[in-house]
């Protein structure tokens, strides 16, 4: 132990949310929630520990992930365990684990915490949250469809506009017919997705050069280019999203996507305004994920949509809401003198009866700052309590937000505020 002073910043890489950033980040997660269940999406949750194999087995395994960004310790039961880092494992567990019971197609939605040791920067930290939303048990393209189109209305009922944002799709199943048709080797054709992921991070010759030692065959790196920059792919899942309206959508053949589970569709949506290079959001269709723990696979498609990202985009396009408030408090009773403490406490308890958020005053300051303080912190109306309005039960309810007064005793002034928050 030492006398030396603790610092009050957070650890390196995660945030703390005091109530002002709590009122952003409650907005947010509500309307995530709101859209998810509008869309028939039901809640799950779990913990945050889970043992380190559940990432390291066939199907979940994703180096990057787990070998350089995961929290991972030993505990005292000499178990391996991992602070989840991302959440896709975890909902394929609880469905392989249940599925006898479960009903399919299965959606389900959560807003879990993640840790990833990440270098910490604009749009990357080491804890985020994230909206997840999956479904299970849906082979048809109308899944995808349908799992795009929730990602589209989540960012539309923050009200962004299409123009805002770009939905990018891929296609891993299709991207092997392609390659296999110009004379890829099946067997290098992960290492090229690998290589496509950090393509737009990379000039144009160390990209080149880098594809032709993975092809051993510089005639076939070339056409490879050509055929990944041509635009000539219309998919289902594109027409698809095209009929119900949703038209800010490209097919980019470079699009990657960091984790080897995805099967078929991937697609990532991008904030155009140049503000923010990290995605918004992930997902992709993954048909194998649930058979690590099960020989009979159950298809999964899904997305995860990050909280800072989300909050970046929402700030740059000035989509937050200006009188997002804290969890202040509608009411302040303040006594005039601390003899009365308790008194505020009765009628503070008695209109919390009538489900009335209060709070007492037991401050020291004057009576006039004590007023601005609380209407400083969002608080609309208050109550003064001194000896004469005890006796004569008969009470001024000032209104804070508007500078006016009412009067009555406590059991009127209470109706005045239930039928003024209707
Ligand atoms: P992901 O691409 O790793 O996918 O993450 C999805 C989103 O989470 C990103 O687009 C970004 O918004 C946010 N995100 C990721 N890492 C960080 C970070 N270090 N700091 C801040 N935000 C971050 C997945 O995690 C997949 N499991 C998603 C999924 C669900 N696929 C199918 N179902």
């Amino acid at each position: 132990m030492t006398d030396k002073k603790l610092k009050t910043e957070p650890y390196k890489g995660v945030r703390d949310f005091y109530p002002e950033d709590m009122a952003i980040q409650r907005y947010i997660f509500d309307m995530w929630s709101k859209t998810a269940e509008s869309f028939g999406y039901e809640r799950y949750d779990a913990s945050i520990l889970e043992p380190s194999d559940l990432y390291k087995s066939k199907g979940a395994e994703n180096a990057e992930i787990i070998n350089d960004q995961s929290y991972t310790f030993i505990d005292r039961g000499e178990r391996e365990v991992t602070l989840r880092p991302e959440m896709t494992p975890t909902i394929a567990r609880m469905v392989a684990g249940r599925r006898r019971e479960l009903k399919f197609p299965l959606r389900w939605y959560s807003i879990p915490n993640l840790f990833r040791y990440e270098r910490p920067q604009r749009g990357r930290l080491r804890e985020h949250w994230q909206l997840n939303c999956d479904m299970f048990g849906g082979d048809d393209y109308s899944a995808d469809v349908e799992i795009i189109a929730l990602a589209y209305q989540t960012l539309i009922n923050f009200g962004a506009t299409p123009d805002m944002f770009e939905i990018q799709v891929n296609d891993r199943a299709l991207m092997t017919r392609l390659y296999t048709a110009i004379g890829v080797n099946e067997s290098a054709i992960s290492a090229i997705t690998k290589l496509n992921d950090k393509r737009n991070k990379i000039d144009t010759e160390t990209y080149r050069n880098e594809l032709v030692s993975i092809v051993n065959d510089e005639t076939l790196a070339e056409e490879i280019i050509i055929m990944l920059d041509k635009s000539d792919e219309q998919t289902d899942v594109i027409v698809g999203l095209a009929e119900l309206g949703i038209n800010n959508v490209v097919f980019n053949k470079s699009l990657a996507r960091g984790f080897d589970y995805y099967t078929d569709t991937v697609f990532e949506i991008f904030d155009k305004s140049g503000e923010n290079n990290r995605s918004l959001l992930g997902g992709g269709r993954y048909d194998n994920l649930t058979q690590m723990f099960d020989n009979d696979p159950i298809s999964g498609i899904g997305f995860g949509m990050g909280d800072v990202t989300m909050r970046d985009f929402l700030e740059t396009h000035k989509l937050l809401p200006s009188h997002l408030k804290t969890t202040a408090p509608t009411l302040i009773i303040i006594p005039t003198d601390s003899a009365l403490n308790l008194e505020a406490q009765k009628i503070a308890q008695f209109l919390r009866s009538r489900d009335i958020r209060v709070t007492t005053d037991i401050g020291t300051k004057k009576l006039g700052k004590k007023i601005t303080d609380a209407a400083d912190r969002g608080v609309i109306y208050a109550i003064i309590v001194g000896e004469n309005e005890i006796k004569s039960n008969h009470f001024t309810l000032k209104n804070l937000e508007h500078n006016s007064e009412e009067n009555g005793n406590i059991d009127e002034l209470s109706t005045i505020i239930i039928t003024n928050k209707k």
